[in-house]
């Protein structure tokens, strides 16, 4: 209703000057008016501009009186017309307030005789008062003079009066269009997309909060040193296999039956299937032989190997038991050298505390050609660990059963302004990649670090069990970034 009139006056008129007229002139609530004039000016039919005005409405005392009558003509209308009335009889028949006002205005109009009798002395009162109200009421404008004496008796108050001037705006048509949100086939068919209002895309609208396909910290990471692999020409082995047999997780990298680490304290061993169904038979022989008495210039262990031992099954304690298989299938076919890496999970019977978890993902990396040296491994190393921001390494001698000369890794870190340790690495051992059948002069250099430590460093977080596990919050996958501009 309010909208047509407003068009529909616009389409002939240059303006509508003020809207609080306007809307009184048709009899339509000036609130009604004032939201048709937004919604038609956020639509751009209509240009508008803001009029404030000073009005005054009636305070609660200034309704009374308006609907009642001002307590001076209530008490002059109390009093007889002829004769007098007691004071006291008076004050009776009308309300504290109203006689005690009305005593002092009406006496002040001499309109009233007041004395301990009260009498008229004029004939007749006019409610000049509640006239200058009920126009206040209606919006009429007053002279100064009547505001200041309704004011002065707190009858009426000041208050902003917002309204608006309107015009015709850029996209003024005197009905308005339904804007179009979808192109549709039958558009298209009908060809009456020619005509239709497009409803204009907003740009600055949020959009609904994304509430599937978040990345886990350690994907993201994950996929960090993928794409450093990659570049660096490593192809990524496969570690589809979270169980293993205790041969190729341990006695093919020459580590000895009676280490600790095979021990059920360090190592998840399976119940069910508990043992291997198959294993390389002449190649299991030669590992044999390189644990009891050496070989390939080694003296070997010199202990009892067991082949029950080497059945056992296991949940992979390292990546590098996948390396070993990967290695072994590379020395039956005529050699060539290769780049492998690979970021999966690995499994330790390790007491849970906030750096360590039962279980993690490892990183592994090796290469493997022939006369490859220490240096060629310290090279890569820093090749390596320099694309993910850590340029400053040291290397302190470790022990792996598997490898020889051995490293372990550490990187500056200037945010903590201390050397951490990152990695371990080493020189496969003869005797681990001899029985194979790796050519003499081939070489693996290799190294291998968790996933998880960086990426704590990277997110800082301090506790591994936020980052992984069922403690994790979701709410913290969720926030985080999509992707990290820069690895440091
Ligand atoms: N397997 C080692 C570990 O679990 C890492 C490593 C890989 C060390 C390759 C040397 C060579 O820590």
């Amino acid at each position: 209703m309010a909208e047509e009139a407003i068009l529909g006056y616009l389409e002939k008129n240059e303006q509508i000057s003020d809207s609080g007229n306007f809307a009184a002139e048709r009899g339509f609530d000036h609130n009604d008016v004032v939201n048709v004039i937004k919604s038609l000016h956020g639509f751009r039919y209509i240009d508008a501009q803001d009029i404030k005005r000073e009005t005054w409405v009636l305070t609660g005392e200034g309704k009374k009186y308006a609907a009642e009558g001002s307590p001076e003509v209530q008490l002059f209308l109390a009093v007889p017309a002829e004769g007098s009335i007691s004071k006291d009889e008076l004050q009776k028949k009308l309300d504290p307030a109203v006689f005690k006002i009305g005593c002092s205005q009406a006496g002040k109009n001499k309109w009233v005789e007041m004395g301990k009798q009260v009498s008229r002395k004029v004939q007749n009162v006019e409610d000049k008062v509640k006239d200058l109200l009920l126009q206040v009421q209606n919006g009429h404008a007053l002279s100064k003079e009547e505001i200041g004496s309704l004011k002065a008796r707190k009858l009426i108050v000041p208050q902003t009066w917002k309204g608006y001037s309107v015009r015709k705006g850029p996209n003024y048509a005197p009905k308005r269009k339904k804007a179009a949100t979808d192109l549709t086939r039958e558009n298209l068919q009908k060809g009456d997309w020619k005509e239709l209002e497009f409803k204009e895309y907003n740009f600055n609208a949020k959009g609904q909060p994304a509430e599937g396909g978040h990345l886990h910290p350690l994907l993201k990471v994950r996929k960090q040193l993928k794409d450093i692999f990659l570049q660096m020409g490593f192809e990524e082995m496969p570690t589809n296999n979270f169980v293993e047999s205790s041969f190729w997780n341990f006695d093919a990298l020459f580590q000895p039956q009676q280490h600790p680490a095979r021990d059920s304290h360090d190592t998840f061993f399976l119940e069910e299937p508990s043992t291997t169904r198959e294993l390389p038979e002449d190649y299991v022989e030669r590992v044999k032989r390189v644990h009891e008495s050496g070989g390939y210039g080694s003296r070997g262990y010199g202990y009892e190997w067991k082949r029950e031992e080497a059945n056992k099954n296991l949940l992979r304690t390292h990546t590098t038991a996948v390396s070993s298989r990967m290695l072994k299938a590379l020395a039956e076919k005529p050699f060539a050298p290769k780049k492998y890496f690979s970021i999966d999970r690995v499994f330790r019977n390790e007491a849970v505390d906030r750096t360590h978890l039962a279980e993690f993902h490892q990183i592994e990396g090796l290469i493997c050609d022939r006369g490859l040296t220490l240096g060629d491994l310290i090279g890569v190393l820093h090749d390596f660990f320099s694309r993910l921001g850590m340029s400053k390494l040291r290397f302190k001698p470790a022990y792996n059963p598997y490898t020889e000369p051995s490293m372990e890794i550490f990187s500056y870190h200037e945010g903590f302004g201390k050397w951490v340790e990152v990695g371990n690495s080493g020189m496969f051992r003869p005797e681990m990649l001899l029985p194979m059948g790796l050519p003499e002069d081939v070489r693996v250099i290799a190294w291998g670090l968790s996933l998880e430590r960086p990426t704590m460093i990277l997110y800082g977080i301090d506790n591994i069990r936020d980052l992984f596990g069922h403690k994790v919050d979701l709410g913290l996958i969720k926030r985080n970034p999509i992707c990290r501009l820069g690895i440091s």
